[in-house]
């Protein structure tokens, strides 16, 4: 049993465990006995609006391996025993329990794949694409973009992976056109774990499948997207991980992953993976903090996109980039944003044209200013309560809808 090295918390029914937006989030819990439910204030579209967790489930994990504030409420629905883990103790976890870091990552990488098909359709509109015959597009766009050597791996795989597709044998005259040839040669990759990469080379295309995963040992590494245009996830360094999604919930790869110089890499694949945790309990610990990460960033994203009025999207961006900054908030605690309004909009996805007026308003607000073209908070207790408000009017009109359709 674990529980004799961790401290362990009883709760009767209705009492409240976690409460969401509450800053300091250094312990989660494993659930010994009894249920609890799980909320959050503003459910967003890609989870249910709560759930229900027993014994053997956990919570509170993406907040305290991520470090940020807490996303959602539990409160117990009987009298529970629970096991309090702080984050320092993760480590000793694993190693006395390897199937609960293993339960943890799957839990993981499912909703962070949910939590991300999401988002690509709230902000672009957009279907995901899952299937490897996604890859015959993704080579024509990089063809019609000259990018001739992303062009040419996914014709390969495409043509590796979908032999009997209609579209073959236009890929195979524009493997000819581009003087490629017609299959990638992997079979040194199938001997080795370490793995080195010119610069600007493909790693892996979404939608390919794939049972690896890789640990940056040198170089960087670029995550992109192709939806309508070429859109840049996250630029990877040293020690990072990826490439864990396909590997962990058998699906193809949902972004590519391409070298920003010349990089090498480690490899991971599924049957060694367990193995791995097991004996590497610092590695699950890095993977469940990077996801706890994402996912913790994701969701934020997620919850600003369920905000109507635009400013008050705006608001809560700037929030979200104090907190993923770990900004200690209080009042007239001023901080400097690393970038202009021009970024801020971008990052809000609002065009050039409406950005402007939004900008206007924005300054308007006497707790802001530019600098230098970056933007200033002079006071981020005064931004938090702004966006409290704007939070607030949302679940209000989100109830007024429904008592409307109700009646
Ligand atoms: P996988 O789906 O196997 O292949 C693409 C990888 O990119 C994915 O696993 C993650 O490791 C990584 N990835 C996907 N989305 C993001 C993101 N938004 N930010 C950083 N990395 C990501």
């Amino acid at each position: 049993m674990v529980s004799a090295q961790f401290k362990v918390e009883n709760y009767v029914a209705n009492s409240f465990i976690v409460v969401e937006g509450k800053r300091e989030a250094h312990n989660f819990y494993i659930i010994r006995s009894g249920k609890v439910k799980i909320s959050k204030e503003n459910p967003v579209s890609a989870e249910e609006p709560f759930s229900i967790v027993g014994p053997g489930d956990f919570f509170g994990v993406i907040s305290c391996m991520s470090n940020h504030p807490r996303t959602e409420t539990a409160i117990a629905l009987t009298d529970v025993s629970l096991i309090s883990v702080e984050r320092e103790q993760f480590g000793i976890l694993i190693q006395k329990n390897p199937a609960v870091a293993m339960k943890i990552i799957r839990f993981f990488s499912r909703k962070l794949r949910d939590f991300d098909t999401a988002i690509t359709r709230l902000t672009f509109k957009n279907s995901v694409e899952e299937d490897p015959s996604h890859l015959f597009n993704i080579g024509e766009y990089y063809f019609k973009h000259k990018i001739f050597n992303h062009a040419a791996y996914a014709y390969q795989r495409f043509v590796q992976y979908c032999p009997n597709h209609p579209n073959r044998d236009a890929a195979l005259q524009r493997l000819k056109t581009l003087k490629a040839p017609y299959k990638i040669d992997d079979s040194k990759n199938a001997e080795t774990l370490q793995r080195s990469f010119k610069d600007n080379t493909m790693i892996f295309c979404e939608n390919e499948p794939g049972n690896e995963l890789y640990i940056i040992q040198s170089g960087k590494v670029k995550i992109t997207k192709i939806v309508d245009e070429e859109v840049m996830l996250a630029v990877l360094k040293p020690g990072d991980i990826f490439g864990e999604m396909a590997l962990l919930d058998n699906k193809p790869r949902s972004a590519s992953a391409i070298t920003f110089g010349d990089t090498t890499l480690l490899a991971i694949n599924k049957s060694n993976f367990e193995g791995m945790v097991q004996a590497q309990p610092q590695l699950a610990t890095k993977l469940i903090q990077l996801l706890s990460e994402r996912i913790w960033i994701a969701y934020r994203q997620l919850a600003n996109l369920m905000i109507a009025d635009p400013l008050g999207r705006i608001y809560d961006t700037l929030l979200t980039q104090v907190d993923i900054h770990r900004v200690k908030i209080g009042p007239k605690v001023p901080h400097n944003f690393e970038f202009g309004m021009k970024e801020l909009m971008k990052m809000v996805g609002l065009p050039p044209e409406k950005g402007e007026v939004y900008a206007v308003q924005l300054l308007e607000d006497k707790h802001f200013k530019l600098d230098g073209g970056k933007i200033i908070c002079t006071d981020l207790e005064e931004l938090e309560k702004t966006v409290n408000f704007y939070k607030k009017k949302m679940i209000l009109d989100r109830k007024r809808e429904a008592s409307k359709k109700a009646i």
